[in-house]
C-alpha cells in the first residue's frame, strides 16, 4: 500500500512543470448545503482561473450521481437512513476525488470538486487523500446561507430544471428540494475558527454579504479569495462594442492611433441612440485611451473612464502595417504567429496571452461593477469575451469581433446569454480567418476533442 501511493503523490517522476505552476497543485474543495451556489461559484471561478492561464477542471459529485443510476425518484434518496443511496453517493464522491487527483497527477494544476461536503468525515476523508496521500493543498470554500429568498430563487432557476427532476412540476420540485436540503442539515457541520482552526479555508456569508477566511497558504489561494470577494449575483448587462471604422481599419493597417472613418462617425451616433433606446440604469461607459475609442462614446451620456489596459494589442514592429506587408518583410514572423496566435508575440510588441494578463483587473473591476459598456478593440474584445463564453485559448484570437456591433452579455443560470445586435452601418471586415492546419485536415477534430484526447491519454497513463 506504502508503496502505491508514494508513486502516485505529486510531482510525478514523467510530467514536467507548467511554466506558471509555482506550487503544488490544489484542490478547491466547496462546502455547504444545497442550492447555497456551490456550482455557480465552481463554474465561474474555474472559467476564471482557466482564463488567466491556471489549468482547471471541475469535478460535480451530482454529475457522477446521475451517470451512475437514474433511480432518483424523491427526496428520501439523500436520507442518510437509505443505506443503498447513501453507499451509492459515497462511491461517486470517492470516484470525483479520484478523478480529481488524476487530473493534476497529469498536470491539471487546479481540481474543483463540487460537492457538499458537509460533514467533518468526509472533509477528513478528502484531506488525507489529498494531502497526505498525493501532497497536494487543499482550499475548502464554504457557501452559508440562510436567506430563504436566495435559497428559493437559486431552487427555482437552477434546481427545477435538473435532470433529477425531467418532468416534474415545478412547485412540487421546489417542495422535494426543500427536503432535501433538510436531510443534509441533521448532519451539517459548518467550517469553524476553532476545530478547523488549521485548515485552509474562506467562508461566504449570503453570497457576500460578509466573509471570513482561515490560514491562507499561497499565491493561488489569494487569488481565489481576491476573485470570490470581487463577483456578485446582481442582475446586470455588459455591453461590448469594438471603436466605430477607423481610418487605418480603411486602408486595412493594424494599430495606430487613428481617427474614426465617416461611417464610423456615423456608428458614434448611432451606438449613443442604441444606449437611449436600451434604457440602462446607471450605465457606465469604459474606453481604451486611443482617439477612436473615446471618438465612438463621445455622444454617450453616461460616466466615461478611460483604461489604458483596454488599449489594442501592441503589434510591436508591425504597427501601421497591413497583413500583406507584414507576410512580405516577416514570412518567419507572420508564420509564426499564425501558428500559435494566442502565445505569439509581436517583436517589441505584445501577444494574446500577454493581453489577458494586461486585462486581468479590468475583468475584475468588471465583475464589481453592474452596467457597462466597454468600448475596445479587435484583440481586447476578443479576450474579454474568451472571459465571458469560457473559450480555449486556442479559439480565443480567432472569435469574430465585427465592427458595428453591440455585443450584449447578460448573466444566466450557470452562464452568460451573448446577443450580438448589429447598427446596421456598413465597414470593412477586419477578421483574418484562422489558417488551416495539416492535423486538423487529417485528424478531424476541433479544438475540444483534441483537449479531450489528451485528457484520456494522460488519464490513462497516469493508471497505467
Ligand atoms: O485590424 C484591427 C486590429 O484592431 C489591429 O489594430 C490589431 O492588430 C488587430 O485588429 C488584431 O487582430 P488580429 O490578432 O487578428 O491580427
Amino acid at each position: 500500500m506504502e508503496d502505491e501511493s508514494s508513486s502516485s503523490s505529486y510531482p510525478p517522476p514523467n510530467i514536467t512543470s507548467c511554466p506558471h505552476m509555482v506550487q503544488a497543485p490544489t484542490v478547491i474543495s466547496m462546502v455547504g448545503l444545497p442550492a447555497r451556489g456551490k456550482t455557480y461559484m465552481s463554474k465561474k471561478l474555474t472559467r476564471y482561473l482557466n482564463w488567466i492561464g491556471i489549468r482547471t477542471k471541475v469535478f460535480n459529485v451530482g454529475e457522477y450521481r446521475r451517470a451512475a443510476t437514474d433511480q432518483y425518484r424523491n427526496h428520501n434518496f439523500f436520507d442518510t437512513s437509505n443505506s443503498e443511496a447513501l453507499a451509492l453517493r459515497q462511491k461517486c464522491a470517492l470516484m470525483a476525488i479520484d478523478d480529481a487527483c488524476n487530473f493534476l497527477l497529469g498536470g491539471g494544476e487546479v481540481a474543483v470538486i463540487d460537492a457538499t461536503n458537509t460533514t467533518r468525515e468526509r472533509r477528513k476523508l478528502l484531506e488525507e487523500i489529498i494531502c497526505q496521500k498525493h501532497n497536494f493543498r487543499l482550499f475548502f470554500v464554504e457557501s452559508v446561507c440562510d436567506d430563504i429568498n436566495i435559497i428559493e430563487a437559486n431552487i427555482l432557476e437552477v434546481k427545477v430544471c435538473s435532470p433529477d427532476y425531467l418532468g416534474m412540476d415545478k412547485n412540487e420540485a421546489v417542495e422535494d428540494f426543500l427536503k432535501r436540503i433538510d436531510h443534509y442539515r441533521v448532519h451539517y457541520e459548518a467550517m469553524d475558527c476553532g476545530h478547523d482552526k488549521d485548515l485552509s479555508f474562506i467562508q461566504i456569508f449570503n453570497q457576500g454579504e460578509r466573509f471570513l477566511v482561515n490560514k491562507l497558504a499561497g499565491h493561488l489561494q489569494s487569488r481565489v479569495v481576491y476573485y470570490l470577494m470581487n463577483i456578485h449575483v446582481l442582475p446586470r448587462t455588459i455591453y461590448l462594442t469594438r471603436h466605430g471604422e477607423s481610418m487605418m481599419n480603411l486602408r486595412g493597417r493594424i494599430g495606430g492611433d487613428s481617427e474614426l472613418s465617416p461611417r464610423g462617425m456615423e456608428y458614434a451616433k448611432e451606438l449613443a441612440k442604441f444606449v437611449v433606446a436600451e434604457n440602462i440604469p446607471n450605465l457606465k461607459v469604459w474606453t481604451s485611451e486611443l482617439t477612436r475609442t473615446i471618438q465612438t462614446a463621445q455622444h454617450i451620456k453616461a460616466p466615461k473612464a478611460h483604461w489604458k489596459a483596454l488599449n489594442e494589442i501592441d503589434a510591436g514592429i508591425c504597427e501601421g502595417m497591413t497583413y500583406e506587408e507584414i507576410a512580405e518583410k516577416y514570412p518567419e514572423e507572420f508564420a509564426k504567429r499564425d501558428q500559435d496566435k494566442y502565445h505569439y508575440r509581436y517583436p517589441t510588441g505584445e501577444s494574446y496571452q500577454d493581453l489577458v494578463a494586461r486585462l486581468e483587473p479590468v475583468i475584475m473591476e468588471l465583475e464589481r461593477q453592474e452596467n457597462v459598456m466597454v468600448v475596445c478593440h479587435q484583440a481586447v474584445a476578443r479576450c474579454l469575451l474568451a472571459y465571458f463564453q469560457d473559450k480555449s485559448s486556442e479559439d480565443l484570437p480567432y472569435l469574430k469581433v465585427p465592427l458595428h456591433t453591440v455585443i450584449k452579455l447578460t448573466p444566466v443560470a450557470y452562464g452568460c446569454r451573448v446577443e450580438y445586435v448589429s447598427l446596421n452601418i456598413p465597414a470593412v471586415n477586419t477578421h483574418r480567418e484562422r489558417p488551416v492546419k495539416q492535423e486538423r485536415l487529417e485528424g478531424h477534430t476541433t479544438s475540444d476533442e483534441d483537449e479531450d484526447i489528451h485528457r484520456c491519454k494522460i488519464r490513462a497513463m497516469s493508471i497505467a
